[in-house]
């Protein structure tokens, strides 16, 4: 299939790019005394993340148990839920995949690793738990969510912890990674440093309190060069360089856009102006509008639920580039990969610029 005869909208996946984003990481990690852990909430796809297996990484991270479930049943062993799962219900579904995989999840709370130490000896099995480490203080406040705090309540956490029956504990766990908010490389840097400084601070204490630690996790696409070499860290949850988008593109991260979402021209109100089929539930703006790709001279204005308001710029140096028309197809590189992939069922698989085949994006709808 051309990429002029696909349906729209629809995620175009360039397969290629993504198979040398995967081998880039990993690659990057071979021979670290830390291991990728690639987070896949941002593809949601067992294919893509038995890839990163196969290439390196030691296992994956998720944020949620339905989507863990997903990728156990696909036949992916070593699982780490990197958020807080809250509800006998949950941790029901969280012993019952510890039964026959190695789960490990975060906690932050001491009655909630305790039910989950009693549900999973009434399931007869054993779930891997790491301390969930609020970093925001050495981040100026971004991304105080879940987490004890570093040094002393982590060090009683991991105490509690180690004394429960059918959970293990495994280690702490923080993220460094969302660093949009500093401007350059070199604030970026020093923030995530003190921060990763602050979480093996915490695992020093832990120690000498006299429990091992075998698991310090962090990390994302933004920091894992500064975590992969960061002293004491084991892995790296980095996730979203396999697809890219434009929010890390302007960040500088060198990794390579593999994900666009095709779109087609359904209105031309203007000579100016086109609508095409595309809004808010088919691409992210969590971190600014989509970007046009390869159109220098179009820009994405606004966006509904169902349209995207694109205005053409025919003037100065993009005097003489092609305006589109009705039925034309444009890319679109979304400003944010996360939160664009969960709202679709598919990608179409992109290979020497034809279209092959489809792969289902099979935690979609996994929120649970
Ligand atoms: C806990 C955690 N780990 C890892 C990641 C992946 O980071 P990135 O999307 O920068 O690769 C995220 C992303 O939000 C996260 O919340």
């Amino acid at each position: 299939l051309n990429i002029n005869q696909c349906d729209t909208p629809e995620l175009i996946l360039d397969l290629p790019a993504a198979e040398r984003n995967i081998k880039k990481m990993a690659d990057y990690f071979f021979g670290k005394s830390a291991s990728l852990r690639p987070h896949i909430k941002v593809h949601k796809s067992p294919s893509l993340a038995k890839k990163q297996i196969e290439a390196g990484a030691k296992g994956i991270t998720c944020a949620k148990v339905s989507e863990a479930e997903v990728m156990a049943n696909s036949g992916i062993d070593d699982i780490l839920i990197a958020n807080e799962i809250v509800g006998e219900d949950k941790l029901r579904r969280l012993a019952k995949l510890g039964r026959v995989h190695k789960i490990t999840v975060a906690a932050d709370n001491y009655d909630n690793v305790k039910e989950l130490s009693r549900i999973a000896s009434e399931e007869n099995s054993n779930v891997r738990v790491l301390v969930d480490v609020n970093l925001s203080s050495a981040l100026d406040g971004i991304l105080d969510r879940c987490g004890v705090p570093p040094g002393p309540p982590a060090v009683r956490l991991a105490n509690q912890i180690s004394k429960l029956g059918n959970v293990e504990f495994g280690g702490v766990m923080g993220y460094e990674g969302a660093l949009r908010k500093f401007p350059d490389f070199s604030s970026k840097e020093s923030a995530a440093k003190q921060a990763l400084g602050l979480l093996i601070r915490t695992k020093s204490e832990i120690e000498e309190s006299g429990i091992h630690v075998e698991v310090v996790s962090c990390g994302g696409t933004t920091s894992y060069k500064i975590s992969g070499e960061f002293p004491g860290v084991t892995e790296v949850q980095a996730g979203s360089y396999i697809f890219m988008d434009a929010g890390f593109k302007k960040a500088g991260i060198d990794f390579e856009i593999a994900l666009t979402l095709l779109t087609r021209v359904i209105s031309k109100p203007r000579p100016d102006k086109v609508i095409i089929d595309a809004g808010y539930k088919a691409i992210s703006a969590e971190h600014g509008l989509p970007i046009v790709k390869g159109r220098s001279n179009m820009e994405v204005t606004s966006l509904n639920a169902e349209h995207g308001h694109i205005l053409i710029k025919n003037t100065g140096e993009n005097r003489g580039e092609r305006t589109p028309t009705i039925g034309d197809r444009l890319e679109l590189i979304p400003s944010h990969v996360d939160t664009t992939t969960c709202l679709h069922d598919k990608y179409f698989v992109m290979r020497s610029g034809e279209i092959d085949s489809t792969l289902d994006i099979a935690a979609r709808g996994k929120l649970q």
